[in-house]
């Protein structure tokens, strides 16, 4: 995780951008530079290395504050130790190329071998230094088509900021992935950033770019060019308020994280997913296709664990591979059973969970396949683990889990319907799911619209203190999250069991004191619920049921859009989120922070 600024034009540009990088001094990062140029060419360049705050007070003390454009940066180690060779800007070969690089380049060490046959060197371990020889490799006095040339090669995740030394004038910025916005201010000032915040109160207006934009600017005018069209983005006036409020005009992050699920739906799937063609595109498998696996292990903590418990259950329905998923606790006092066909899944929203990291080693000491399904790029899971995928639910502020529970569910869908093609999928479920899962935002949304009815279910939840979670199959890993979210933001005793247990032991246990969330979607399992529904109305409890269609009376109740049993869970998961929000709001809980919890483990 990088930032990348630059400024121009008015303005003493040395402030500006050491006021960027003290608003980020709480981020990750492991080192930082700034270059700064006046208008008559003189330029000055300072970094250091782990102290933001040491170059910020350098800074601060230089009298000459002529400089009117500059870039800050500041990175995160990913390829290369915390060293001043590896801080950016790199230099291509022969130094009339420079190179500011956020996020990671997933393909270098192949093109750093190639350009290494080609008699290029390196003074740096980063993958960004391969970018900046690719562009002196295949220069050709065009600034636009060399950058197009290079975007071709190099494989995403990426902000890339070009200077060229011969064209001082000129600059080119690449956006994939990695987020990157232009803004400016009514005095003339421009602005690119990879963080929309720190820019608040400087900027009047900006352009969000999207993926795969590239942004040619020439003596501050600037186009958009997408897939080398010049394009339109829209200008947006910057809201300098919600902007710093930063969880817009939701209450919480977790109810703003909660309601940003379609689209984050959305965006896992974009580049994986091709509805039309009803395909999936192998290579954001990360090679998950050039292997048989006999056996499929997901380890993770908590919520991520459900995430583990779900997918197990694709992928056993599914792909018809032997899976099962494992609390990392638990596991580490188990045989792994490794063998050459099995693969270990490593879940985690962070990618920093030290408990979820041991686990990893221990299975890596032993030579096991691993892949990291992770949420922040370039995490420590993702960079231990042998492959990884990212999620890209976004940042995740609110300690509870939601989007980070639901989009990676989706992604493990995914992934069990990518190894089923390969092993006699039935077409025509394999359709249905596909187009069922071209609708799931929109039946997301639908189960949003029904806050304030949730709302006025949680009124009437508060007069209890226990209660019980039920579900069957498919939901068994839905009921036992929406337990853990109930739990972990209202601080009131739940707990899940299976339907099918009723009548062996859970009957002694409720009673009208101690009402029963169902997850009662028209799945499979919807007549063998439906009696267990009967047997709880017999005995007077009381009973809020999560269902598609209404057959019977209950207490309460929660509609979801009618589906198949593959997309029902995403469904009730939401709902359930939406019910312990809604409860704990009212408790008047510190949601975003509830106590004794931290949003990432980072100790064992
Ligand atoms: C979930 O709401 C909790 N915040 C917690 O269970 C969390 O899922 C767990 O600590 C794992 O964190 P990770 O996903 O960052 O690895």
């Amino acid at each position: 995780m990088c930032w990348i600024f630059w400024y121009s034009w008015s303005k003493d540009a040395i402030s500006i951008l050491v006021h960027w990088l003290e608003r980020l001094e709480y981020r990750w990062y492991d080192s930082a530079w700034i270059y700064v140029n006046n208008w008559k060419d003189k330029t000055f360049r300072a970094r250091s290395v782990w102290k933001v705050s040491e170059l910020a007070t350098k800074l601060q003390s230089m009298k000459d504050r002529t400089y009117i454009k500059g870039i800050a940066h500041t990175r995160w180690a990913t390829h290369g130790w915390v060293t001043e060779e590896n801080t950016h800007p790199h230099q291509s070969n022969n130094g009339k190329r420079s190179i500011v690089h956020n996020w990671i380049i997933e393909n270098y060490s192949k093109l750093k071998k190639e350009l290494i046959w080609n008699w290029f060197t390196f003074s740096s371990e980063t993958d960004t230094e391969v970018i900046v020889n690719l562009l002196e490799k295949h220069f050709n006095w065009d600034m636009l088509e060399t950058a197009q040339s290079v975007q071709k090669i190099i494989r995403w995740a990426y902000a890339v900021l070009i200077v060229n030394s011969e064209f001082p004038d000129e600059m080119i910025w690449i956006r994939l992935w990695s987020p990157l916005i232009y803004a400016s201010s009514k005095q003339w000032e421009h602005f690119f950033s990879s963080d929309a915040q720190a820019l608040a109160w400087y900027a009047d207006n900006m352009v969000y770019l999207e993926d795969w934009d590239v942004i040619h600017i020439v003596n501050d005018e600037y186009n958009i060019y997408a897939n080398w069209e010049v394009t339109k983005r829209n200008i947006e006036d910057f809201d300098q308020e919600a902007l710093e409020a930063s969880k817009w005009d939701y209450k919480h992050f977790m109810l703003k994280e909660i309601y940003e699920q379609p689209n984050t739906i959305k965006r896992t799937m974009k580049w994986r997913v091709n509805f039309d063609a009803m395909s999936l595109h192998s290579e954001t498998f990360h090679g998950m296709g050039n292997e048989d696996y006999n056996k499929i292990v997901t380890v993770a903590c908590g919520t991520m664990n459900h995430v583990g418990w779900l997918g197990t259950y694709r992928l056993q329905n599914l792909a018809k591979i032997s899976a099962y998923s494992e609390i990392w606790s638990e596991y580490e006092n188990k045989p792994f059973f490794i063998n050459p066909q099995s693969l270990h899944i490593f879940l985690s929203q962070s990618g920093e969970t030290a408990d979820t990291l041991e686990t990893l080693k221990m299975v890596k000491e032993q030579w096991g396949k691993t892949l990291g399904i992770v949420n922040v790029v370039w995490s420590s899971i993702a960079r231990e683990t042998d492959d990884w995928m990212y999620v890209r639910a976004g940042t995740e502020i609110g300690v509870a889990s939601t989007k980070a529970f639901v989009t990676p569910s989706v992604l493990m869908l995914l992934l069990s319907l990518f190894l089923w093609k390969r092993r006699w999928m039935r077409l025509s479920k394999y359709q249905q799911i596909m187009r069922e899962l071209q609708h799931l935002p929109s039946y997301i949304e639908t189960v949003l619209d029904q806050s304030d009815h949730i709302r006025s279910i949680a009124m009437d939840l508060l007069w209890y203190k226990d209660f019980f979670f039920l579900w069957r199959w498919y939901q068994y890993p839905i009921a036992a999250e929406n337990s853990l979210k109930f739990k972990e933001i209202t601080y009131l005793h739940s707990e899940a069991y299976a339907a099918g247990e009723l009548k062996h032991w859970s009957l002694a246990l409720i009673d009208e004191n101690f009402p029963t969330i169902f997850n009662l979607p028209h799945d499979e399992m919807y007549e063998q619920n439906l009696s267990n529904l009967q047997e709880i109305k017999a005995r007077k409890w009381k009973i809020c049921v999560i269902w598609d269609r209404r057959v019977e009376d209950a207490d309460w109740q929660i509609t979801i859009p009618e589906t198949i049993d593959e997309i029902y869970p995403f469904l009730t998961a939401v709902a359930g989120q939406l019910l312990a929000y809604h409860v704990a709001d009212l408790l008047w809980n510190d949601i975003d922070k509830p106590r004794n919890l931290a949003k990432s483990v980072t100790v064992k």
